[in-house]
């Protein structure tokens, strides 16, 4: 994989499979002028066919714009270069194209080689290269449910007998057809530059709005959100004790605008219970098309302003009560001290009842 996702991966390891994740080194530098830090690292990705050999890999998994890791697109090229190894070993692409609007919208405007070519070509060229491609269509398109594509028929006959078990007949996968023509127009306007374009400049202005004033945040800009850097931004807490979770909950206080943890929090224990840390810890801010105002990022950056001016009276959080499986989704945590009583009680102090 370029990087994991939290359920795909949960999936793998339920079904007694594991993970291999070989971004390009410059994906895990929070600050790069990296266009493509999505991409694929293409001798890692032979190194680990040597390894394991290709009868032991299902699949190599892409994701367009990378989740974990600010929202990262890879190339065209990146693409067509993994084909061709994955070509000379008879592996199968499949693409995560749940965030493909942004990475589209990226290829299009960072690619040299695309400049020129249109929405629809770049999504053509890309999905030729793949052998399944699935979505969730409240990324992309703008709907409920998502879809399973392919054009490989091996594939499709060994997916034709799980969708009705798992989802609802072949033909409409559990959707409603009210569902599936919101879809078709969510996809239809996905091919639409200046629709596209929206999430990508929002994030861009407010990425760059926060950087004027020193907040550390994930650059360049890229899809899903504006990440900021809670391992910089609260670098007196341990990452054992959730940085990115500790800035969530501390921005909520501070603004009542709610982001999502993407760090250790959202990172699942090992068959032994040891806890990995994870990568990055990032708040996200996400960003999607046509839901917020410039004044509502203006607001925002403001309050993560006074947050970092105020950031040393933020403290960390441990669990109680913490899930076995996907713990980010359901767990409940407490902070580490009384700090959320002492951050608002500063916060009335120097802003009054403004929230
Ligand atoms: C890359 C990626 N894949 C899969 C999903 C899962 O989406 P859903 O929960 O709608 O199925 C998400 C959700 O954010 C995502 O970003």
């Amino acid at each position: 994989m370029n990087y994991h996702f939290t359920t795909t991966k949960a999936h793998i390891v339920l079904n007694g499979g594991s993970i291999e994740e070989i971004p390009i080194d410059e994906a895990l530098n929070i600050t790069s002028a990296h266009p493509f830090k999505g991409n694929m690292d293409i001798p890692k990705l032979k190194g680990v066919i040597d390894k394991h050999g290709s009868e032991r890999i299902a699949f190599v998994r892409l994701e367009a714009g990378t989740n974990l890791i600010g929202g990262q697109p890879f190339s065209l090229s990146n693409l067509e270069e993994v084909r061709k190894v994955c070509d000379s070993h008879g592996i199968k692409i499949v693409l995560d194209a749940s965030l493909l609007a942004d990475n589209l919208y990226f290829i299009k405007v960072r690619e040299e080689k695309c400049k020129e070519m249109s929405i629809r070509e770049i999504t053509r060229a890309l999905s030729d290269l793949c052998d399944i491609i699935y979505f969730s269509a409240r990324k992309l398109g703008c709907a409920r449910g998502g879809g399973i594509l392919t054009n490989d028929e091996e594939s499709y006959l060994k997916l034709r007998e799980l969708v009705p078990l798992y989802e609802g007949f072949l033909t409409y996968g559990g959707m409603s057809v009210r569902e599936m023509e919101a879809l078709t127009v969510g996809l239809e306007e996905t091919m639409d530059e200046d629709m596209i374009s929206q999430g990508p400049i929002f994030i861009a202005y407010m990425v760059e709005e926060l950087q004027k004033k020193g907040i550390p945040v994930v650059t360049p800009p890229g899809g899903l959100g504006c990440h900021l850097n809670a391992m910089e931004f609260l670098d007196h807490i341990p990452q054992k004790q959730y940085p990115a979770g500790a800035l969530t909950a501390a921005l909520y206080i501070a603004s009542g605008v709610r982001g999502m943890e993407r760090g250790t929090l959202s990172e699942q224990r090992d068959e032994h219970g040891v806890e990995p840390l994870a990568n990055m810890e990032l708040l996200r801010l996400a960003l999607p098309r046509r839901v917020f105002t410039l004044s509502q990022l203006n607001y925002t950056v403001d309050r993560i302003v006074w947050l970092y001016d105020n950031r040393k009276l933020i403290g960390g959080l441990e669990f109680v009560d913490e899930p076995q499986n996907l713990r980010f989704f359901f767990g409940k945590l407490k902070a580490t001290s009384d700090w959320p009583s002492k951050l608002a009680a500063k916060f009335k102090e120097d802003l009054g009842d403004s929230v």
